[in-house]
């Protein structure tokens, strides 16, 4: 699973099932099933993550697949051993899956296109991170009653750096969401006017009658020199608030990936409304990367996904 653009929208709904099946697992007294026992799985973190990493890690446990990890850290990468190098020695050990998070777009399928195992792209630079998007309609399909049409969300914030925005409109115009994005212009990418969303600059107009509302962090560590926005008029400017939900449709909720920067791109309140989907987005994830998992570690099992 390299990117939402593999997914038809019969692939995402079986999916989203998959993953709401899985969910009754998380909130047992014993949140264990045997379902991937003797299977391997791979968190190969090249890129620092608490959410993805951690979910994906709870997410085999509760299948009772083995699961363990490699990062930057700590590995040979550090001693200069090539990714090619690394990825070859991950597979000689054998596992079934392996996700792979990596600050360069492409590294995913770099990796998919060498190794025989299963494949997860944990985010990849700017280029996709196919299962946020997943958890993210996991989240907003619950919310809003299992109908994507008729909807409309607004996606906040730096959407040229994000991998989030890329594949959450991809995914969810597919279901037929309609999406707004808003930034400055200095954060919406080239060729943005081609993209099927409709762009705004202004967040009070942005807002008005969604039915959900996105905020992305501003990604500092990946602002080009000379671009990084004055933080204070960023915030003035395109931090969410409880006054702004107010221009949007009575219900709507509030979204953010994580990791927050509360007061720049979100306002603490807002972060901790109850309007905020923020934490259902962290067990979502959970239940979603099961999914995930169970499909890609059993393909080959003779029919059993
Ligand atoms: N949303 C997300 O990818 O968070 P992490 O970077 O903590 O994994």
């Amino acid at each position: 699973l390299l990117d939402v653009t593999q997914l038809s929208r019969p692939d995402t709904l079986h999916l989203l099932d998959l993953a709401a099946s899985f969910q009754e697992i998380n909130t047992r007294p014993v949140k264990k099933v045997p379902t991937l026992k003797g299977k391997t799985v791979v968190l190969f973190f090249v890129e620092d993550s608490t959410r993805t990493k951690t979910s994906f890690d709870v997410a085999g446990k509760r299948l009772s697949a083995d699961t363990f990890a490699l990062g930057k850290s700590g590995s040979s990468l550090n001693k200069g051993e090539s990714l090619k190098d690394t990825a070859l020695t991950l597979q000689a050990m054998s596992p079934d899956v392996i996700v792979i998070r990596h600050s360069s777009s492409g590294a995913a399928r770099y990796i998919a296109d060498l190794l025989p195992c299963g494949v997860v792209n944990g985010g990849d630079g700017w280029h996709a991170h196919p299962t946020q998007a997943l958890l993210d309609c996991f989240s907003l399909r619950q919310a809003w009653d299992n109908t994507f049409e008729d909807r409309t969300l607004l996606i906040l914030g730096d959407i040229a750096h994000s991998r989030v925005a890329r594949s959450n409109i991809h995914l969810l115009t597919s279901l037929g969401v309609r999406v707004r994005i808003c930034a400055p212009r200095t954060l919406l990418p080239a060729g943005v006017d081609h993209w099927p969303v409709e762009v705004y600059t202004n967040l009070e107009k942005a807002v008005r009658d969604v039915d959900a509302a996105m905020c992305l962090r501003l990604q500092l560590e990946r602002q080009q020199a000379g671009l990084l926005p004055d933080l204070a008029e960023y915030s003035r400017r395109f931090c969410l608030g409880l006054g702004h939900m107010e221009l949007a449709r009575p219900g709507a909720k509030v979204l953010h990936p994580g990791p927050m920067n509360r007061g720049l791109e979100i306002s603490d309140d807002m972060a901790d409304a109850s309007a905020s989907l923020v934490l259902n987005q962290v067990a979502a994830g959970v239940a979603t990367r099961m999914a995930v998992l169970y499909l890609l570690a059993t393909r080959n099992d003779g029919g059993r996904a």
